[in-house]
């Protein structure tokens, strides 16, 4: 794919593709293992990499002016946000996901190419309710697609590393991660459905 799209000059690239499996129910298996770790990972990793290269040159062609700055983006999730020994692999995928714009963040400072990483709580898409039959409003803090959009605009016009949003659950995993990591674990694995 981003072979055939080599010839064509981007401004934004956004990274949204994205696997899922609820691991707190179910175990891992094969398959959903590569994919979760082609989509969420590799093919994150290497778009990031086509789209940083792609950009540099664009930067060095053009006299950008501040209204056509060059930004790459991509969309990991509030899940990547703490570190704990049970988290899943779509967790620490999203979690490698945000460090990883972090230091394409740093590397693309000196092209004035932006780089942003988007880590949200739920968000009712056709995805969350197929997930949850049908129905995704019970999960905690959902917010609408409307609200996603206008928090991902937001975090790219203000140039934000990171934006956790809804603010709810920012400050939730917030007070998680200042908490000493024994009492974190066991809250974490006591959410856990499966025997570890
Ligand atoms: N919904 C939430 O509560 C929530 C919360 C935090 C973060 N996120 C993240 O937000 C992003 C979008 O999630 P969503 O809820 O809108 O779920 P979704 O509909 O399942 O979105 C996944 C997207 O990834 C694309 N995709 C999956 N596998 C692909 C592949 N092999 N090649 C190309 N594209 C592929 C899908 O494309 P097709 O439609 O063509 O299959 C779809 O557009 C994901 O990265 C997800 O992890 C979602």
């Amino acid at each position: 794919m981003v072979d055939n799209l080599s010839d064509i000059s981007f401004q934004r690239v956004i990274y949204s593709a994205g696997s899922y499996t609820n691991e707190r129910i179910h175990h891992l298996s094969q398959a959903d293992s590569d994919k979760m770790l082609a989509i969420n990972l590799q093919a994150f990793e290497q778009v990031f990499r086509w789209a940083s290269e792609q950009m540099k040159r664009q930067s060095q062609l053009l006299d950008m002016d501040k209204n056509s700055r060059l930004s790459i983006i991509c969309i990991a999730s509030i899940a990547g946000t703490m570190e704990y020994p049970y988290a899943s692999l779509y967790a620490k995928s999203k979690r490698a996901m945000i460090a990883t714009a972090s230091a394409y963040r740093a590397a693309l400072a000196p092209y004035h190419i932006q780089v942003n990483c988007i880590a949200s709580g739920y968000i009712d898409t056709q995805a969350l309710r197929d997930l949850n039959d049908g129905d995704a409003s019970h999960k905690p803090f959902v917010i609408s697609t409307q609200t996603a959009v206008k928090h991902v605009m937001q975090a790219i016009d203000k140039n934000i590393e990171l934006a956790v949003f809804p603010r709810s659950t920012r400050y939730i995993t917030r007070a998680l991660n200042h908490l000493p990591k024994p009492v974190l674990n066991w809250i974490l694995r006591s959410r856990l459905d499966k025997t570890t």
